[in-house]
């Protein structure tokens, strides 16, 4: 079922390409799970492996950080109720749509750089974010980036219904599962906002 999947993917990039006005992406594999991950929001409600879980994680902190200070923490929700419950209090979040684990990566402050330069855990736990994202498409499941900071009411809700500590912000709800959508993939290649050497 997976390898029809990515087969079927693998052929919407090819044609995608072939019909737009880019050049043949390369065959890599690594290249073709980059341009065919898409947002998937309904799930089936079956569960995913620890092993599956545990890669998830690993991709995750494998992201680049600003200083190698890696100011991140994931909480991982496994807890059915509780993830109804985050879908009941944020439905943007896709939590209510039957996922096998919300992911929610966030900033630690008492990690990041000190100073003017603290933000850059944001670009750090977006990083790791997008690695998710990309590790669980590779591996047949669905997820979607769904956001909380810098909306400071969506964030404190996650804070409270956890419990996190004031020092850790959560950037945003990966809600993954087996897929039971699969929406079609997007071309985004636009060549105007390429600029060589100067704007
Ligand atoms: C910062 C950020 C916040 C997002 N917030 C939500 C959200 O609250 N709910 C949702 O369903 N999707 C959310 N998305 C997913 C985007 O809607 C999606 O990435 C975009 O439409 C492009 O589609 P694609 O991911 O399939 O390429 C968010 C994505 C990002 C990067």
């Amino acid at each position: 079922m997976k390898r029809i999947r990515a087969y079927i993917l693998a052929l919407a990039a090819i044609s995608l390409a072939a019909c737009s006005n880019q050049p043949k992406v390369m065959e890599n594999e690594a290249i073709q799970n980059i341009m065919t991950r898409v947002s998937v929001r309904a799930f089936t409600g079956e569960k995913i492996s620890e092993a599956q879980l545990d890669t998830l994680l690993r991709a995750a902190m494998a992201a680049p950080s600003a200083i190698n200070k890696q100011p991140w923490a994931f909480i991982v929700v496994t807890d059915e109720a509780k993830i109804a419950a985050l879908g009941e209090a944020l439905p943007y979040s896709r939590c209510g749509n039957k996922p096998a684990v919300a992911i929610i990566p966030c900033g630690d402050l008492g990690k990041a750089i000190p100073g003017e330069m603290a933000d850059f855990w944001i670009n750090d736990v977006s990083a790791a974010t997008e690695n998710l994202l990309l590790a669980a498409h590779a591996m047949g499941l669905g997820a979607v980036w769904t956001g909380l900071h810098p909306d400071m009411n969506r964030a404190k809700i996650v804070q409270n219904m956890l419990g996190l500590p004031e020092y850790i912000i959560p950037l945003c709800i990966v809600p993954v599962g087996v897929p039971a959508e699969q929406p079609e993939v997007k071309d985004k290649f636009k060549p105007e906002n390429i600029h060589y050497n100067a704007w």
